[in-house]
């Protein structure tokens, strides 16, 4: 009786349609019919809405970005938004949710599983890795080697022309990517939000003779919405030590497109399957996480938490081999 509803909400990543994919088809491998949300929780409040066959999600589980697309909603923040969600909802008879996406689309679906009687079910697709309660999201495998492979093309150019770059990575106010594409890559350094509270990590870098050994650098900087991102410390750099020839690389979007890594297909599968095992447990109000590479049912609440840690052995391992 019914439909089971998928949307994708905030930025896209890569393995959003390989997540897709698993929920249709264990779906419909367990006696479910499946509905496909257009544009996240605005077609949903505006009932872009359609049915989805196995085949509609035939040949998707290599692609990057949503065949569902994606937005950020403005409207399901507010109360009359989320009413006619709900509405729209009843009248395409769906009676499960599932929310693939970050941080705010999963702050969204718990508004929303408060105010109305709606079992909704979280998967995480985001490439900043900044969601509690799971060791991994999904697209964040994807971004990291995207970036690594960006940045091994800067070190032949900087290497060549004997320059320090500042490249700047994203993950809005968390390091995983800077932090672990710096080790992967043999950047010099990487400055993260979550280093900044007593030292200034440029300093510090400074500190431990970065251009001692070495004719060329690379620091990878966490995007900032304070403005102290790349440019903000090649400028200081410039400033400081003007013998050095700096450079600055943003990388951008870039970062969210391409196709899904193995690793990012892998763990789309594995949640997408273990939602719809949820579902038919009776779980509501949790994002399906995977920790110690065992399913775990994280409650909405928790998920969402600010300043998720990042393991701070991570940034020895990166200042003992980068000397
Ligand atoms: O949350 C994913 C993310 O790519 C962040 O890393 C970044 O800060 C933000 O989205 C960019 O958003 P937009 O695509 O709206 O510019």
């Amino acid at each position: 009786e019914g439909y089971i509803g998928i949307l994708t909400s905030g930025g896209d990543a890569s393995g959003m349609n390989a997540t897709i994919r698993a929920i249709t088809r264990s779906a419909i491998c367990n006696g479910y019919k499946v509905k496909g949300i257009y544009r996240g929780y605005e077609g949903l409040i505006n009932d872009e809405i359609r049915e989805l066959t196995t085949e509609d999600v035939s040949n998707i589980i290599q692609r990057g970005g949503t065949i569902l697309k994606t937005a950020r909603s403005k409207d399901f923040e507010t109360a009359e938004g989320r009413e006619k969600a709900y509405e729209v909802m009843q009248k395409e008879k769906i009676h499960t949710l599932f929310i693939i996406g970050g941080d705010g689309s999963l702050t969204g679906a718990r508004i929303f599983a408060q105010e109305y009687d709606v079992p909704c079910i979280g998967l995480p697709g985001t490439i900043d890795n900044d969601l509690w309660g799971t060791d991994l999201t999904i697209g964040y495998d994807t971004a990291l080697n995207t970036i690594v492979e960006c940045v091994d093309k800067i070190r032949d150019t900087a290497t060549s022309h004997e320059r320090i770059f500042f490249v700047e990575v994203m993950g809005r106010d968390a390091g995983f990517l800077a932090q672990n594409s710096a080790i992967a890559s043999g950047a010099e350094a990487a400055i993260i939000p979550e280093d900044q509270t007593d030292t200034d990590q440029l300093e510090e870098f400074i500190k431990r003779g970065f251009r001692k050994t070495k004719n060329s650098s690379i620091v990878i900087v966490t995007e900032s919405p304070t403005g102290k991102g790349a440019n903000y410390y090649a400028e200081r750099v410039k400033k400081e030590y003007p013998q050095y020839d700096v450079r600055v690389t943003i990388l951008g979007h870039l970062q969210r497109g391409g196709s899904p890594s193995a690793g990012d297909r892998i763990l789309a599968s594995r949640l997408g399957c273990a939602a719809i095992q949820a579902m038919m447990e009776g779980q509501r109000n949790v994002m399906i996480g995977i920790r110690n590479d065992k399913v775990v049912y994280v409650p909405f609440a928790e998920a969402i938490k600010k300043n998720k840690p990042i393991d701070k052995s991570l940034i020895t391992v990166l200042n003992e081999l980068s000397i």
